[in-house]
């Protein structure tokens, strides 16, 4: 997610011409506050911004090039911008388009630097939103004192909540046009109160300002003499930052990349998620578990005392202990959990829907892992929080599902550390963000099984039947021919007494799978118990033939994954959609046609064929015998 705003140009501060290396110290020492605006422009938003950006005095690239682009109107070297002239350029970005973006501008006052996240409004950009809300300390929530709080302050504040914004500002803002009166500003607050406990935010700070007349802002207002502050700067400036409180967790250091430029050296670099970290401290490595100590903690300007969360150090070790990219170096007293299913909360950040059943990548910190999705166990309606039963989730939708991994991960819920508990999802075949996720706990269920290790291996089964065990993985439309080219390919290896197993699209969908239809979601859990079952049968040592159109690469691959090297054969049955259509064995093109079926391969619904299978069969080049040799010459030859 990117968060690094633009380098400034120019600074209108005097002692940049006396001293800069004085200027970029005093800088250098102040802290950063992340915070993020939430409101729509009507709220009086870009107002406020430019406000906070005015006061400080601090202009930046991309507002200078707006401002110069109108030259009459622009002052020398900036120090006389209008403020007016400045709201204008922040409020023309959002409306051109830009609106869809998160916009990260950057200003600093005497105590603190800022990185304040300009998110859109609107609904539709709920995405947006979590982007920018992801790694901000506070929420300035917007309010416009002439409408109270509203649908959207409801929906931004719980998108706040739920990604672990710790500070809430309530801005009562546009006090100006409702006579700076107590007692709306006071209604407002009422009201907020009672949803904020609802959603379980414990505390907020409401302040009453105008963003236009600069009321509240940096001094207190002569207008407002009820209100005793802070004021927004003055708040923004003392609050405490995330940073702090994550140096007061157990250390732990997600291994970006192993460094090792010679034999002698050998080190882990990565960012501090959590705590603080000191040679000589003991830590364990996960998910394996071994345990060694810290012995030097080195940087590009030298040896440290000690590292706390947020800085980028490398670790060496006092053993050589394994430790690689996506392990989690930690306190060894107070490791996270290590666990391969998980309860979590998924906000859809993607035009086409999600797929319950189908394997994404899933990244968290460094780990990166193949995960699915169960459908949800809810959806959450982010306006009014009511939980909806649902099949899956739409762009900008939010639910609470279960999640399992191919392999464990090092974790921590999410309200514990955002960093080993918020995820992102990547489409496997476009390599598209889309989602992001909160873990909340793993499920129980994941750990309390363990895998039972027997005394009678897959070697010893096959090695009993003298053969190799293998999948010979059949692809194509209905009415390629698969069936009749894996029949054929069985009773040939049954000749040569080779003990196998064929498992025909048809048959299992009468017994195992008699449950499942043919949308998306019911053909992958189709595939996926195939491939277990089959992967079950190549443990016993069997040459297993699958039969199924199996038309998603995604899980064909994923079974491809489940075997080791080697063993599994991709067969693709290619036969063009006219040809299997003009044979129609079935008759069901017909019907489909006709509109009589429903999501029927290759009319209403896709085929990928396989990129690079192992053996690709024209069934108009060759007879169906002399596919099933050539298949058996692959096999065992
Ligand atoms: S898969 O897509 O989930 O792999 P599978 O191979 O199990 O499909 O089942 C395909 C068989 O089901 C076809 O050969 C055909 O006989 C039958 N069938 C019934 N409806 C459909 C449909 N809508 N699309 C494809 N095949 C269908």
């Amino acid at each position: 997610m990117p968060d690094t705003p633009n380098p400034p140009i120019y600074v209108t501060d005097a002692l940049i011409a006396e001293d800069i290396d004085a200027y970029l110290a005093g800088h250098e020492k102040k802290s950063l506050l992340r915070f993020i605006t939430c409101g729509s422009v009507d709220d009086g938003k870009s107002t406020l911004i430019g406000r906070l950006l005015y006061d400080s005095k601090m202009i930046f690239e991309d507002q200078l090039a707006a401002l110069e682009a109108d030259s009459k109107r622009v002052g020398t070297q900036g120090q006389e911008i209008d403020f007016a002239l400045l709201v204008d350029g922040l409020a023309a970005e959002r409306e051109q388009g830009i609106t869809i973006d998160v916009a990260y501008r950057f200003f600093t006052t005497e105590k603190r630097k800022f990185i304040v996240a300009d998110t859109p409004g609107h609904e539709q950009y709920t995405r947006n939103m979590v982007t920018g809300a992801s790694t901000a300390d506070l929420a300035v929530i917007l309010i416009d004192a002439r409408k109270g709080v509203l649908t959207q302050t409801r929906r931004h504040s719980f998108l706040a909540h739920l990604l672990g914004i710790r500070h809430i500002v309530l801005a009562v803002n546009k006090m100006d046009l409702v006579g700076y009166d107590k007692a709306v500003f006071d209604r407002i607050t009422l009201a907020y109160r009672a949803f904020a406990n609802e959603i379980g935010i414990t505390s907020f700070t409401a302040i009453p300002i105008s963003g236009f007349k600069g009321d509240n802002i940096t001094a207190l207002s002569e207008n407002t003499p009820w209100f005793k502050g802070p004021t927004l700067v003055e708040h923004l400036e003392v609050v405490e930052i995330g940073s702090a409180v994550d140096e007061a967790k157990p250390f732990r250091m997600p291994v970006q990349w192993v460094n090792r430029p010679n034999l002698d050296f050998r080190g882990f670099s990565g960012q501090l998620a959590g705590g603080r970290i000191k040679p000589g401290d003991p830590v364990r490595v996960l998910p394996s578990g071994k345990t060694t100590t810290v012995s030097r903690i080195v940087t590009l300007d030298g040896d440290l005392d000690e590292a706390v969360a947020g800085q980028s150090v490398t670790l060496t070790f006092a053993d050589e202990v394994d430790c690689s990219r996506g392990d989690v170096i930690a306190a060894a007293e107070a490791p996270p959990e290590v666990a391969d299913q998980f309860e979590a909360t998924l906000v859809w950040m993607a035009d086409d829907a999600m797929i319950p059943g189908r394997a994404y990548w899933l990244k968290l910190a460094t780990q990166s892992v193949s995960a699915t999705v169960q459908a949800p166990k809810y959806e959450i309606n982010v306006n009014t929080l009511d939980h909806l039963a649902a099949k899956t989730l739409d762009l900008n939708g939010i639910g609470v599902v279960a999640l399992s991994t191919d392999k464990p991960i090092v974790f921590e819920p999410y309200i514990d550390n955002r960093t080993l508990g918020g995820f992102i999802m990547i489409d496997k075949l476009t390599n598209a963000t889309v989602a992001a996720g909160m873990l909340h706990f793993s499920l129980r269920r994941a750990q309390n099984v363990h895998w039972q290790a027997t005394d009678i291996d897959r070697d010893m089964r096959a090695n009993l039947k003298n053969q190799r065990p293998a999948l010979l993985w059949f692809t194509g439309l209905s009415g390629s021919g698969k069936s009749t080219i894996a029949n054929l390919v069985e009773k040939k290896l049954h000749r040569m007494n080779r003990h196998s197993f064929l498992l025909d699209g048809d048959n299992v969908r009468h017994g195992l799978n008699r449950d499942l239809g043919f949308t998306e979601a019911d053909r992958i859990e189709n595939i996926r118990r195939v491939g277990e079952v089959a992967k079950l049968m190549t443990d016993a040592g069997l040459i297993i033939i699958t039969a199924f159109i199996s038309p998603f690469r995604v899980e064909r691959e994923m079974v491809r994954g489940m075997l080791p090297e080697g063993e599994f054969l991709e067969i693709f049955i290619d036969t063009p959609l006219a040809e299997a259509e003009k044979r129609d064995v079935k008759g069901l093109y017909k019907k489909a046609r006709a509109g009589q079926l429903k999501n029927f391969t290759g009319i209403d619904s896709p085929y990928e064929a396989p990129e690079s299978p192992e053996i690709r069969i024209d069934t108009t080049a060759m007879t169906p015998d002399a596919a099933a040799n050539l298949i058996i010459d692959r096999l065992l030859g």
